[in-house]
């Protein structure tokens, strides 16, 4: 097994206070995500396109290059049983969220916050209005690799950004709102590709901060996960980069975030994976998924 062809090489059981950067652990994810991005970003009829994660996975260097540069093959991010889907599944999920952030920014919204930002690079890529202001929530570390890459390309983002280095087991909340947030006005919140590394009780506390800081007209977007089946994790932990990752996650049941914020007053609609690429014109190249996509607005 190469390197490159892990996620989280270092990975070992999850534990409260852990941390990481971009090569280790769950900070390693954010690469490994960007690379899918940048791959499935390259078919022509490819429903989003990314620039910035290619320059993020170039930046990272060593293998992640070859694999840009089609010298791994057999990277599981190739693999037809594997790779394909979650290349398809990552520019999928890229699209959905996109379009949620032109819908908020026509709303009128011009506040958005990005919990476990990572290396997404909206604030620089999406057509913001004026006035708009993105923060970015994330470990110090990753943020850092993001910042020194992105000042190292000359880019400057379209948006007012804000990073916000922050554990989003702790007090993030607090950290928000000095960095500049104001609870008073509407704001669109994104949850991309985070929750599963967060305990059922950690995603409560960051719904439960989501709703104390939204005034009426904020809205969030949800990437959500079933657990794995037992089989599926068994299966899974076969493989080198598998079980790695099978160690990230917190594989256990927990709140479901259309039931969770419809409880609390809000309104809002998911939709599987495989129904959203349909949608979008593809046919998915699994049958099915345990991810889905959700949308949800406090009136
Ligand atoms: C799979 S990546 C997704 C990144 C980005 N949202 C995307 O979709 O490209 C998960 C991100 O969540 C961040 N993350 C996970 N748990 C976190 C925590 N407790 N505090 C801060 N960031 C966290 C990781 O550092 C990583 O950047």
């Amino acid at each position: 097994m190469t390197e490159l062809a892990t996620i989280g090489t270092l990975a070992s059981m999850r534990t409260d206070g852990d941390s990481w950067d971009i090569n280790a652990s769950v900070g390693s994810t954010a690469l490994f995500v960007a690379a899918a991005r940048a791959l499935g970003g390259r078919a022509a009829d490819a429903p989003a396109e990314d620039p910035f994660a290619e320059l993020f996975v170039r930046a990272a260097g060593g293998e992640w290059v070859d694999l840009l540069d089609g010298r791994v093959p057999d990277h599981p991010l190739l693999t037809p049983e594997f790779g394909i889907q979650f290349q398809q599944h990552q520019v999928a999920r890229t699209r959905y969220f996109d379009d949620y952030l032109h819908a908020a920014a026509a709303a009128g919204i011009r506040q958005v916050v990005i919990l476990g930002a990572g290396l997404d690079a909206r604030a620089y890529r999406l057509p913001w209005p004026d006035g708009t202001v993105v923060y970015e929530l994330d470990r110090p570390q990753v943020l850092e690799f993001k910042r020194e890459t992105l000042a190292q390309a000359g880019r400057r983002p379209i948006a007012e950004r804000h990073e916000v280095p922050v554990d989003l087991r702790e007090d993030w909340p607090k950290a928000l709102c000095d960095s500049g947030f104001d609870p008073a006005l509407p704001t669109a919140w994104l949850v991309e590709g985070l929750l599963i590394y967060l305990s059922p009780a950690a995603q409560d506390q960051l719904f439960d901060a989501i709703v104390s800081l939204s005034t009426p007209g904020s809205r969030v977007a949800i990437e959500q996960m079933d657990p794995l089946p037992a089989e599926a994790a068994a299966t899974a932990e076969q493989d080198d980069a598998g079980a790695d990752w099978v160690r990230l996650i917190y594989n256990d049941p927990r709140g479901e975030a259309t039931e969770w914020f419809t409880a609390r007053g809000w309104t809002g609609e998911r939709v599987d994976l495989t129904d959203y690429i349909r949608h979008l014109g593809h046919t998915p190249a699994a049958e099915q998924s345990l991810i889905n996509l959700v949308t949800i607005v406090r009136p």
